[in-house]
């Protein structure tokens, strides 16, 4: 793999100031902020005044702890734009999440908020080793999700080519790879498995393309999944982490020469670990849910916004910004069999140890009898397709996550291609039990 470690000039001064110095500027940021969105915003009127706190009160960071935290609910019952902090024509940009129940999650973003956002997604991009000059093949969907587009002007921000290829239509994205030869690609991690399916259909050797890294998120991915990525294709693979609410992709990401967890962008985002139960805050070093707080967002800034995400925060390595670890999973993908809590990417770790299936994989929740239980689905590799490699690999994968996990599992390996492959973000859980 390419060296793509940076020089001491590729960095912002911000980048290894010192923690004073983050924290002095995070609480000035953070005073501004609270008071923008208390003068604003309705809602946070409202909650400020019933909380007994005002903007005021602020006189340290710890005291943003006395706030009351803001929830997903809050956007949809504020839908579309009641949590806007400026006129509506002073909004640059929306975007959306799918709203795959009930109404979308509706952002948005200033002129200032886009050149923000921009710019942080520069910041990842060199974190992640790419450079002025280089060429980024942009796969993330274009459209509401913020991932297309908050990748791509960060790629113009760092005075890179962009290819703004999108999702979908896989067969074109190895062509484009072939021909124009990009140093990097953006994608979700189950994508980048697709175009990988690609490669090899094509009997082409990923491990000869011109990609020297790939910056993977949007969804959870293990170290067991970069290691493979990273082999198969003979590159750095990369984590870049966010989410709409707080801006979109760029809030966190991942150093190509420690690889060690994601540093969080703390100038604009103060990021608070809790625990999810009480809404207590625990240690840094802890694991719980992810809160954060927009500290330089103009059109819609989040106060102490819920992510449902759970990791833990380290301290500052390759960067003095602190890091996350890598995501876990989402609180909402806990699943609970039994009284063990599990998470897809738990499954994942098995998955991509077992030999003779492909990495494809998703998890059916359905009902036995009055209990609740799991099928994993998972697909041959076409050289063990037959009876008895698929029921060893099978009873192998189970055995795994029972050691592993401590749960039983009935394993499903079908024949090659039989997992639906995802064009963004894999749906790793499937609920097939009775409603109601
Ligand atoms: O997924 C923004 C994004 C685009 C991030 C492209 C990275 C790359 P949303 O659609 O609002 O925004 O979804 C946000 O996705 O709360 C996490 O649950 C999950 N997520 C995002 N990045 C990661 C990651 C974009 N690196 C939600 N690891 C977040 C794990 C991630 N989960």
């Amino acid at each position: 793999m390419k060296d793509l470690s940076p020089k001491a000039d590729d960095l912002e001064v911000i980048e290894t100031a010192s923690t004073d110095e983050i924290q002095a500027l995070q609480l000035k940021r953070m005073q501004w902020s609270l008071k923008h969105a208390y003068e604003n915003v309705p809602m946070y009127k409202q909650r400020f005044d019933a909380a007994g706190v005002h903007p005021d009160d602020l006189k340290s960071l710890g005291d943003l702890a006395r706030f009351p935290f803001t929830h997903k609910d809050d956007l949809r019952k504020n839908y579309p734009f009641g949590m806007f902090a400026v006129p509506r024509e002073k909004i640059m940009r929306l975007h959306a999440s799918s709203g795959t129940t009930g109404k979308p999650t509706v952002v948005g973003y200033t002129a200032n908020d886009i050149d923000v956002f921009a710019d942080m997604v520069a910041r990842s991009l060199r974190a992640a080793g790419v450079r002025r000059g280089d060429m980024v093949h942009s796969a993330y969907g274009y459209g509401l999700f913020t991932g297309g587009l908050g990748a791509h002007y960060g790629i113009e921000r760092l005075g890179a080519t962009v290819v703004p290829v999108s999702g979908g239509m896989t067969t074109r994205q190895v062509t484009l790879i072939e021909d124009f030869k990009p140093d990097a690609i953006t994608v979700t991690p189950s994508y980048m498995l697709n175009i990988l399916e690609e490669f090899h259909n094509r009997g082409l050797d990923p491990r000869e393309c011109s990609l020297n890294v790939g910056i993977f998120g949007a969804e959870p991915w293990t170290n067991a999944m970069r290691q493979q990525v990273e082999e198969a294709f003979d590159m750095h693979a990369v984590d870049i982490y966010g989410l709409s609410e707080i801006m979109g992709p760029g809030v966190a990401n991942e150093c190509v020469e420690t690889k060690d967890g994601l540093h969080i962008w703390e100038d604009h985002f103060y990021p608070e670990i809790i625990n999810p139960d009480t809404g207590d805050l625990v240690a840094d070093g802890e694991m719980g849910e992810l809160v954060f707080t927009t500290l330089t967002k103009e059109g819609m800034p989040m106060i102490r916004y819920r992510t449902r995400d759970l990791t833990r925060l380290l301290p500052g390595t390759a960067r003095s910004m602190r890091r996350m670890e890598k995501i876990t999973g989402r609180s909402d993908d806990m699943i609970i069999l039994r009284g063990v809590n599990l998470f897809p990417t738990q499954i994942e770790e098995q998955v991509l140890a077992t030999g003779g299936i492909a990495p494809h994989y998703y998890i059916e929740r359905y009902r036995a009898g009055h209990m609740d239980a799991l099928r994993i689905h998972v697909e041959a590799l076409p050289n063990a397709a037959d009876t008895l490699s698929k029921t060893a690999a099978a009873r192998m994968l189970a055995k795994r996550i029972k050691d592993a996990v401590g749960v039983s599992t009935e394993v499903n390996v079908g024949d090659p291609s039989s997992v639906a492959r995802s064009q963004g973000k894999a749906v790793r859980v499937v609920d097939n039990r009775p409603k109601g």
